[in-house]
């Protein structure tokens, strides 16, 4: 197969990268040294993987890199650091939510995408948005835990403006 030339735009970066058309987007981003992206199962059942494309959560291990030529990629890395987290990060540590880790960076994008769409989400819309994710240490009360907080915190930043 002949090689393309993809453009992905991740966490604002812009990278351009010759790729065979049958590398999926988990593939070339863990490449390009998006560590965050963990690789779980590959085949969309674990949600390890999730990426928001365009702003909406996929699992990445089900999508072609060339299928999405052009696409703004967030991973759970462009949304804060260590200095300046998001509200999703800094609850997930302070709730005790992250045990091994492994599925946390998938988990904060679910839960960024329910936020965005749905900042007052009820326990059980919280439940509905990350059941795409499997947590082998089955933290599940913790992460629930950490996305009510997260969530209250947006809020009263949002009421500060
Ligand atoms: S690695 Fe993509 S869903 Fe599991
Ligand atoms: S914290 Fe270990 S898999 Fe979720």
């Amino acid at each position: 197969m002949q090689p393309r030339i993809v453009t992905l735009n991740v966490n604002g970066r812009k990278h351009q990268v010759a790729m065979d058309p049958n590398v999926t987007l988990l593939y070339a981003l863990r490449d390009l040294g998006y560590s965050d992206v963990k690789n779980g199962c590959e085949i969309g059942e674990c949600g390890a993987c999730a990426v928001l494309l365009n702003g909406k959560p996929v699992n990445s291990c089900m999508v072609l890199a060339c299928q999405v030529d052009g696409a703004e990629i967030v991973t759970n890395s462009g949304l804060g650091t260590m200095d300046d987290p998001h509200p999703l990060q800094e609850a997930f540590a302070d709730t005790g939510a992250i045990q091994c880790g492994f599925c946390t960076p998938g988990m904060i994008i679910s839960a960024k995408a329910l936020l965005d769409r749905n900042p007052h989400p009820t326990e059980r819309e919280i439940r509905e948005a990350i059941s795409g994710n499997i947590c082998r240490c089955t933290g599940y009360g913790q992460i629930i835990e950490a996305v009510q907080v997260a969530a209250k915190k947006m809020e009263e930043a949002s009421d500060e403006v």
